[in-house]
């Protein structure tokens, strides 16, 4: 038995098989859908059922509260519908474009440019082309099934041959993943990862000014988007503002200054939140988001890109759209959540 899901206002109709969530039914048929965590925990997947009716697996209330879903809002990736559905929900062309492809991938570097942060390349199978747009994301598959999501920090034109893609992890002590990266991986291990998955991508249509925002590690995608808009020849004003608590969390801050001093179009402003004496820190400070508000009161014209902690995500999207005029669909997002979020306090 399946379900047929209507989406509203694009008119995009596909099945969704029984007991399937309407998310990985349209990510399995390459239908472009708004989404971050695929697990119930970011609430990029809000949309809006205007028809049918669906039953949620586990998820945040954070996502999705009570009083959101009784007034008919849904997470896409754990509403399973009952009936068919029409979905009032943004369409994002391009997020389903490439096919997800479940790969090995062996370990070719391990850095540390801080104490808690990796840098790993993976080198991929040559005969397993894995396509992806900048910003996008991986799963590695565990070996009890659990998964961990990892953007990519290289744009596709630079993945390189034999291809091999670069990600940046910081060590959350006491996670099931990163303990093991932080102790136990080696040069030559093999991971087993899928994907791509994520619709933070570049609106590449767009014209506008942009802000780039990271935090932390939240700097891969966005460096990824920063040399996707070289490749493309972009000559849109952006500016990069990366946060971190101390001068070693901005563990590419020379790549950052490089960049900045070559591209005509791209500024640089780093900013820590916790700078201590020996940081020797003369640069702003405070939380990073505040720093956009400080240069940019009116974002009313602009795009942003925004990755890192959920608490940053969040702070951002609340403060820019309510106290800088950012249209809510102009403020593109991943939130990187973990087992904390879904099981912490509210
Ligand atoms: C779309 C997306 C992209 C991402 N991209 C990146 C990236 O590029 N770089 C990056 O560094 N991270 C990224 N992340 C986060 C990443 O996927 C992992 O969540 C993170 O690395 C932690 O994984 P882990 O297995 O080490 O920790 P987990 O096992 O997830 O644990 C995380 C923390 O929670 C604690 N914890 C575990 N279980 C519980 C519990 N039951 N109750 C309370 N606390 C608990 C652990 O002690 C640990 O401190 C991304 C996340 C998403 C959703
Ligand atoms: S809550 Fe659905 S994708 Fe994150």
């Amino acid at each position: 038995m399946s379900f047929s899901v209507h989406i509203q206002p694009a008119d995009i109709r596909f099945e969704v098989d029984a007991d399937e969530a309407l998310l990985p039914a349209a990510i399995r048929q390459g239908i472009g859908l708004p989404y971050g965590c695929r697990d119930g925990a970011c609430g990029s997947c809000k949309s809006r059922l205007l028809e049918g009716r669906v039953v949620h697996g586990p998820h945040q209330a954070k996502a999705l509260s009570a009083e959101e879903e009784a007034a008919g809002l849904i997470l896409t990736c754990c509403a399973v519908p009952q009936t068919d559905c029409t979905v009032e929900a943004r369409s994002v062309p391009g997020a389903g474009q490439y096919p997800v492809l479940k790969l090995p991938s062996r370990v070719l570097a391990i850095e540390r440019p801080s104490p808690d942060v990796a840098v790993l390349r993976l080198q991929l199978p040559a005969n397993q082309n894995l396509r992806y747009r900048a910003g996008q994301y991986v799963e590695f598959i565990l070996r009890d099934g659990a998964r961990r999501s990892y953007s990519m920090a290289n744009a596709p034109h630079l993945i390189g041959s034999p291809p091999a893609i670069e990600l940046h992890l910081r060590h959350m002590p006491g996670g099931k993943f990163t303990d093991h990266v932080f102790t136990a991986l080696k040069e030559k291990d093999i991971l087993r990862m899928e994907g791509p998955f994520g619709s933070f991508f570049l609106d590449e249509a767009s014209t506008k000014p942009i802000v780039l925002l990271a935090s932390g590690t939240g700097f891969a995608p966005i460096k990824a988007l920063i040399e996707q808009l070289q490749h493309l020849g972009s000559t849109r004003p952006a500016t990069l503002y990366w946060g971190g608590r101390r001068r070693a969390d901005l563990y590419q801050h020379a790549w950052c200054e490089a960049q900045a001093a070559a591209t005509p179009w791209l500024r640089y402003v780093p900013v820590l939140s916790e700078a201590a004496p020996d940081d020797g820190w003369s640069g702003r400070s405070g939380f990073v988001h505040r720093a956009v508000m400080a240069d940019f009161p009116d974002l009313s014209g602009h795009q942003v890109y925004a990755c890192g902690v959920p608490v940053m995500v969040d702070a951002a999207r609340t403060d820019f759209t309510a106290q800088c005029g950012l249209p809510a669909e102009e403020f593109h997002a991943d939130a990187f959540t973990s087992e904390a979020d879904k099981h912490g306090p509210l």
